[in-house]
């Protein structure tokens, strides 16, 4: 669970990092906050109000959009941003100096778990906060990382790369080489995020196999902080379920009690 209080801060971009295609990662400095955060949390970010005025040229919209940590050591932290709407592309414009609002940490966050046997698995955005979360992991546990994207401008560093037009790595979904991989690497717990029918299809090999498996679910998210429960999924089981936020009590749950017919 998350033990700390979201903030409603205002902090300058340090720096914004290009990447390939539609990605950028924008960077803030704050050692206080640095350690507050674990992966898997994310923040409320948007451009400061005095950015979003019609007196800056660039009329950048207010709005606030979750985005999760994808790296944070020693007061550096970072969030790795695809450019998708308006929100985004507004962020995207932003340069070191620029000021950032943000509300956060938000969020359970991931279990930190050692001397285990770990696949993670992720798809397009899902990316970033598995980043996080393997560089937390991997000095007590064996790690294999597999990804999946759109195309090679959706993939990154990891240990197997798919791209569904086959312009990188293998060829095909993601999901198609899990059952293999994890018989074949013995392992005993998984970890994944990106698009719901990744997910949903990761959770239902896993629950086949009697892995262990926590999964980071994408919502729609409207105030992003508990309040208006637009975000809300269906999690117990088939007999006992509640509603619960994605943005307040996950958005990791446990596969298992992801009740993925009803999403
Ligand atoms: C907990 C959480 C963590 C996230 N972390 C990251 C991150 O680290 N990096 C990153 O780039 N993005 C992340 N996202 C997604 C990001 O919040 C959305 O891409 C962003 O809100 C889109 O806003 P926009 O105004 O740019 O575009 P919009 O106009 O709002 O949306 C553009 C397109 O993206 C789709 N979309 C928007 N939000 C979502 C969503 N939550 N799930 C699926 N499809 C969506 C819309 O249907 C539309 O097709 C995260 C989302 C959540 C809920
Ligand atoms: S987005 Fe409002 S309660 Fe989660």
């Amino acid at each position: 669970m998350n033990n700390t209080h979201p903030q409603r801060l205002e902090r300058a971009v340090y720096s914004r990092e290009e990447l390939c295609g539609d990605y950028f990662i924008l960077w803030i400095w704050d050692e206080a906050l640095s350690k507050q955060i674990k992966p898997g949390q994310f923040f409320e970010i948007r451009a400061h109000a005095s950015l979003t005025d019609a007196e800056d040229s660039r009329c950048l919209p207010k709005l606030f959009k979750p985005i999760s940590v994808y790296d944070n050591s020693g007061g550096r932290i970072g969030f790795f941003i695809k450019k998708v709407g308006p929100g985004t592309i507004a962020l995207s414009k932003l340069k070191a100096g620029d000021m950032l609002e943000l509300i956060g940490p938000l969020g359970n966050g991931f279990p930190l778990i050692t001397q285990r046997r770990i696949l993670l698995v992720s798809g397009g955005i899902g990316y970033p906060p598995l980043w996080y979360l393997q560089k937390e992991l991997i000095n007590h546990n064996l790690i294999f990382w597999v990804h999946g994207g759109a195309g090679q401008g959706d993939v990154f560093p990891c240990d197997e790369v798919w791209t569904v037009d086959g312009s990188l790595g293998k060829k095909g979904l993601v999901t198609q080489s899990l059952k293999s991989l994890i018989t074949e690497k013995k392992i005993d717990l998984v970890f994944s995020c990106g698009p719901m029918p990744m997910l949903k299809q990761t959770a239902a090999i896993t629950s086949e196999l009697g892995i262990e498996h926590y999964t980071s679910l994408e919502a729609y998210m409207a105030c992003g902080i508990g309040v208006c429960h637009g975000c809300a999924v269906p999690i117990g089981s088939e007999n006992a379920w509640d509603y619960l936020r994605v943005c307040k009590e996950g958005p990791v749950f446990k596969a298992e009690e992801v009740l993925w017919n009803m999403l």
